[in-house]
């Protein structure tokens, strides 16, 4: 397994996002995550595009985008011009989630397609080839510092397996209640990478935090 960590945002001090910006910059941390809420799809609204934009511009590593909105097909081009590197959609919230990846792709963008806790990981049977990576949540999304799901295990183990009896290419990622209490069975349990919040920015010293979170 790859062993990546891509830091949360939303749990970053907001009025001086330039500096946790460059300690994601100078730490271990593979990907900036960026949490878009639209207080439809989940009962809670963060940043849009701007922040997106704004971000991009101080960020040396590339911008994981997990949107968490209803009808994500209408917003593709404009987080693609924002600056995300890699587009995640909830299959909850994609009718037409094949055609979706193809235009992210289109737009060159990586993809990815995000599961609610209680979507079984055999949904993805017919479309795993296409992605570029595959995001667990351990919680249900909408909210960060909530308390990690330990079933999320079971479900890493089963997408391993289907990624490789597929013989795909994507990535495991796993969000929510991520701690140095659950990395190392994550990884071993088949997952790429971690990302993580609360656990992050509200620790005495993040980049140390990163890089434990890798090991
Ligand atoms: C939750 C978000 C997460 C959140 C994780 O809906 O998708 O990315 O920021 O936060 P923690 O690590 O605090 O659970
Ligand atoms: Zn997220």
């Amino acid at each position: 397994m790859k062993k990546m960590v891509a830091p949360s945002l939303l749990a970053a001090d907001f009025y001086n996002l330039s500096k946790d910006i460059d300690i994601v910059n100078r730490s271990e941390a593979d990907w900036f995550h960026l949490d878009i809420m639209d207080g439809v799809f989940v009962p809670n609204i963060s940043f849009g595009i701007p922040v997106v934009e704004a971000v991009k511009k101080h960020a040396k590593k590339p911008l994981d985008v997990h949107l968490m909105i209803v009808q994500p097909e209408k917003y593709i081009k404009a987080f693609r011009d924002a600056g995300a590197d890699l587009l995640n959609v909830h299959y909850e919230a994609s009718t037409h989630l094949h055609r979706t990846v193809q235009e992210i792709h289109n737009s060159g963008m990586k993809a990815g397609v995000t599961l609610n806790p209680h979507t079984p990981v055999s949904h993805l049977e017919d479309i795993i080839e296409m992605m570029d990576l595959v995001l667990i949540m351990s919680v249900n999304p909408g909210f960060g510092g909530q308390k990690f799901i330990e079933n999320t295990y079971h479900r890493v183990e089963q997408l391993r397996n289907l990624i490789e009896k597929k013989n795909s290419q994507a990535l495991i990622e796993v969000d929510g209640g991520v701690s140095t209490d659950n990395s190392a069975q994550l990884y071993k349990a088949g997952a790429d990478v971690l990302v993580s919040g609360s656990f992050i920015f509200n620790s005495g010293d993040p980049v140390k935090t990163i890089s434990e979170l890798k090991k």
